[in-house]
């Protein structure tokens, strides 16, 4: 038996009206920068936070400038205490969260076999485990304060096609998408007001093909790159801020799946009808 899923909030409310509160990871950057962006203009009040210092600041004063009112706190996601501290901050400072993008993500391209125990562990860190500790470290209390709420996740096209060349970043977005539906499933059964999305998007555009420009050095040994991952024949279709607005809209209306390129939907269909069947894995399109 199925229970049926809500299309939106129960209470029906708006978590993206003026004077709540959005905290985005990974904001310095990219889709993270968007959605900080995207929020702000709504009249929200903005949480960044990232683990680029001087990148986020940045960002946080030309919001600030254009009158948001806003906030940075740098922190590394894949570290538990860090992103405590990060919710510490946005209640500290905002009295509350309604909407917390845990989005920040690092990308390594290699055969699965070549990987090095450095890649597996900076992937699942800033992949897989930002969004365990930033779930656990928010979500009890965004419960507590009884106000309605949204928790976006940004997986990956990834997380539902599994990629060449992306064996560690493809294991940690499938498991960001696991991890989302069962929390959405967790927290409709309690019935409780904070919907969830999982954002998957396809090739936009960022910075994310140099990630390795903030990986620590305690886990620089890494694999040689098996040829450049390559974007052959996709075109970056999509802006950061599209992509950012396709979220925006999800979190109003309480839209779980957030796939922003429609090429892909047949894609994923595809390899879904072949599970549990003799067909081999669906070849993604891209990389
Ligand atoms: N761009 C794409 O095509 C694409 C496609 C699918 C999924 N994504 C996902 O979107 C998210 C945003 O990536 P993007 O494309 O904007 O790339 P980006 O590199 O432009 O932005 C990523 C941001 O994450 C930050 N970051 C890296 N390590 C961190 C850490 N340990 N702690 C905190 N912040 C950290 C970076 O400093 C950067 O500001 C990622 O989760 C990525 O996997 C991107």
């Amino acid at each position: 038996m199925t229970s049926p899923a809500p299309t939106t909030t129960a209470a029906g409310r708006d978590p993206v009206a003026p004077g709540r509160v959005a905290v985005v990871t990974g904001a310095a950057s990219g889709l993270g920068r968007a959605m900080a962006d995207r929020f702000a203009a709504e009249g929200m009040r903005v949480v960044l936070s990232d683990v680029d210092a001087g990148g986020v600041r940045d960002a946080a004063s030309e919001l600030s400038e254009r009158g948001a009112d806003v906030h940075a706190v740098v922190t590394d996601v894949s570290r538990g205490e860090e992103v405590d501290r990060l919710a510490d901050e946005a209640f500290e400072r905002f009295g509350a969260v309604h909407v917390l993008c845990n989005n920040a993500g690092v990308v390594k391209s290699a055969r699965a076999w070549a990987l090095t125990v450095e890649d597996w562990q900076w992937v699942l860190g800033v992949d897989l485990w930002s969004v365990i500790h930033g779930v656990r470290a928010f979500v009890p209390r965004m419960i507590a304060q009884d106000d309605g709420g949204h928790v976006v996740n940004t997986a990956s096209m990834t997380g539902l096609l599994p990629m060449p060349r992306l064996a560690a970043y493809s294991a940690a977005k499938s498991a960001v998408v696991a991890l989302s539906e069962s929390l959405f499933h967790d927290l409709h059964a309690e019935g409780i007001d904070i919907g969830v999305s999982v954002f998957c998007p396809g090739f936009v555009a960022t910075r994310i093909t140099d990630s390795a420009r903030n990986r620590p050095t305690a886990l620089a040994a890494t694999a040689p790159a098996s040829g450049r991952r390559t974007v052959e024949g996709v075109q970056a279709t999509l802006t950061a801020d599209d992509a950012a607005g396709q979220v925006v809209d999800a979190v109003r209306t309480g839209r779980f799946w957030v796939l922003t390129h429609d090429e892909y939907r047949e894609v994923v269909l595809d390899r879904a009808r072949g599970v549990g069947t003799d067909a081999l894995p669906v070849v993604p399109p891209v990389w």
